[in-house]
């Protein structure tokens, strides 16, 4: 990964060594089960709102697409400030990918021209982890979403029949400022970070896992013996008790979504973790409702931005 800095380092390197959990190698596409690390091959297009960010042509975070006003079209991305932290020169966005090393039509690269970070992120400490990019050019979303947000269609394991002329780019909903999801709320995370912690794996294919929520008092007190301070208001956790499945290196930036009434949310970033899907350490996600105001203040601004 590059871009990593601080306590993420640190982190990261705690990730060394043979991964405990059992590696469920992905599926192809059109088999019902599923699961990034225990994840399984996304249908594809079935996270229309997800991008690839790209430094040189290789990839580091994932980041995702929201609505500017009500435009079928989108220059913003938000992904984690760590990811954008220590530069963005020579770095793109490609929405509407699936296979990284088999561009198809629907693939759409932009530049990322400014990346704001929050103010207040700590590279220490990892707080708010959250940052707005703007891209050279909007991206168009491929059908008329008409104001709409989070449309997927057949996003796994809805194995809803695919619709004719899926959505391929669609920007994500955001959430409500202060909403709170409520533990054991299943999401979704996606990105094509590694496979295995402290592996070499990483997938050119997206991959998705799905993940509960994860009541605040226990995963502050599991990272509390990491000498890691969870923050209720910045962050949250999700994974499995017994790990196994979870984001991974790469993976960063990139949305964790929960479905609502409108579409999908992106609830949460993938921000960092002790090694990746190990027993009592679920993945820590930047809780997106906490910087709505903030979020709609950096839209604004940058959008008056040429
Ligand atoms: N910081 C990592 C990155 O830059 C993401 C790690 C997420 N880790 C986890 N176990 N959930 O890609």
């Amino acid at each position: 990964m590059r871009f990593m800095s601080g306590v993420v380092v640190a982190v990261g390197l705690l990730g060394c060594g043979a991964p405990e959990g059992e590696q469920v190698p992905f599926e192809t596409v059109g088999h019902t089960d599923q699961e990034i690390v225990g994840g399984v091959e996304a249908r594809p297009n079935s996270h229309p709102w997800i991008v690839s960010l790209q430094q040189y042509g290789s990839h580091f975070c994932g980041g995702s697409l929201v609505r500017v006003s009500d435009k079928e079209e989108s220059d913003i991305v938000l992904t984690a400030a760590h990811c954008v932290y220590d530069g963005y020169s020579n770095v793109t966005a490609s929405a509407g990918a699936h296979d990284l090393y088999r561009p198809t039509s629907t693939q759409v690269t932009a530049r990322v021209t400014v990346a704001v970070h929050h103010p207040q992120y700590n590279p220490d400490t990892t707080m708010h982890d959250i940052a707005v990019l703007k891209l050279d050019k909007p991206i168009k979303f491929d059908t008329s979403v008409a104001g709409a947000c989070g449309q997927s269609s057949g996003m796994r394991p809805n194995l809803a029949p695919r619709l004719a002329g899926s959505n391929t780019r669609v920007p994500v909903c955001l959430p409500a400022s202060g909403e709170r999801v409520a533990e054991n709320t299943m999401a979704t995370v996606a990105g094509w970070g590694l496979t295995r912690e402290g592996g070499y794996d990483t997938s050119s294919i997206l991959l998705q896992v799905g993940v509960p929520v994860r009541r605040h008092q226990d995963v502050a007190n599991s990272y509390r013996s990491e000498g890691i301070v969870i923050d209720e208001n910045a962050m949250f956790g999700a994974g499995y008790q017994q790990g196994g499945k979870d984001a991974c290196q790469g993976d960063s930036g990139g949305p964790l979504v929960i479905r609502g009434a409108q579409g999908y949310v992106l609830q949460g970033i993938v921000s960092f973790g002790v090694g990746c899907a190990r027993a009592g350490l679920p993945g820590i996600y930047t809780r997106v409702s906490n910087y709505i105001p903030w979020i709609h203040t950096q839209i604004r601004s940058l959008s008056a931005v040429r």
